[in-house]
């Protein structure tokens, strides 16, 4: 299982020691939460532009981009250019399934893995027929908005449902998790299957993240 190390929460006067420090911790992935203030409640459309340019001059690890926005695809064409390993998009934002399957086909396009997003209140049933088309299904195991919230233990069930689709058709899938993952909830992620995991405050606000992130892997 890699770790995906959320940034949401760093703060402005140290963001650059705290990336660095991150890159040495050896996180597998920033993680980058983009809030559009009408998605979710918060803008963080600034911030995290100018962390991923902080990141993308001093580090080669890769980034995970979330967008938590109503029109993925202008936020897309915002990123394409700092090169993320992955671009996720939410089910919710788009308006039909032509939408999805365009917004995967556009980031395919750009040589970046697609992958879809579901809120904790959506079924896997919804995103059934886009798995074998995406490289990758975030599963919110909170709702979107902020860091530091409880995992709701529920939506580990999805994980397990689409790891059962993942077998039966032999699909080439990732499953990655976001909010609220931390050292006690860790096991269930595991057990649930899970390819990523992101976590937030679990790693940035810990003493160290070398140990930090250690942890939530054995
Ligand atoms: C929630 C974000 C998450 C969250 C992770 O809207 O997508 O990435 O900030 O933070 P923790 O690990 O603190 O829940
Ligand atoms: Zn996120």
């Amino acid at each position: 299982m890699e770790i995906s190390t959320s940034i949401l929460s760093v703060e402005k006067e140290n963001a650059t020691t705290v990336f660095y420090n991150l890159e040495t911790a050896k996180t597998d992935y920033y993680h980058i939460d983009i809030m559009d203030g009408k998605f979710v409640e918060k803008d963080t459309r600034d911030l995290m532009h100018d962390y991923s340019n902080t990141i993308k001059q001093i580090s080669n690890i890769p980034l995970d981009v979330h967008l938590m926005v109503d029109n993925p695809k202008e936020y897309i064409d915002e990123y394409i250019p700092l090169n993320p390993s992955i671009i996720t998009f939410h089910y919710e934002a788009c308006k039909s399934d032509e939408e999805v399957i365009s917004l995967i086909n556009y980031i395919k396009e750009n040589g970046i893995k697609p992958s879809i997003s579901i809120k904790p209140n959506t079924s896997v049933e919804k995103i059934e027929k886009f798995l074998p088309l995406v490289h990758m299904v975030l599963v919110m195991t909170v709702e979107p908005g902020k860091g530091g919230q409880k995992l709701i233990p529920e939506t580990l069930d999805k994980v397990k449902e689409i790891n059962k689709i993942i077998e039966e058709n032999n699909l080439d899938l990732f499953i990655e998790v976001d909010g609220g993952v931390n050292r006690e909830t860790i096991d269930n992620v595991k057990e649930a299957g899970v390819n990523i995991a992101v976590a937030g405050s679990a790693i940035i606000s810990a003493p160290n993240f070398k140990d930090a992130i250690q942890e939530l892997k054995n």
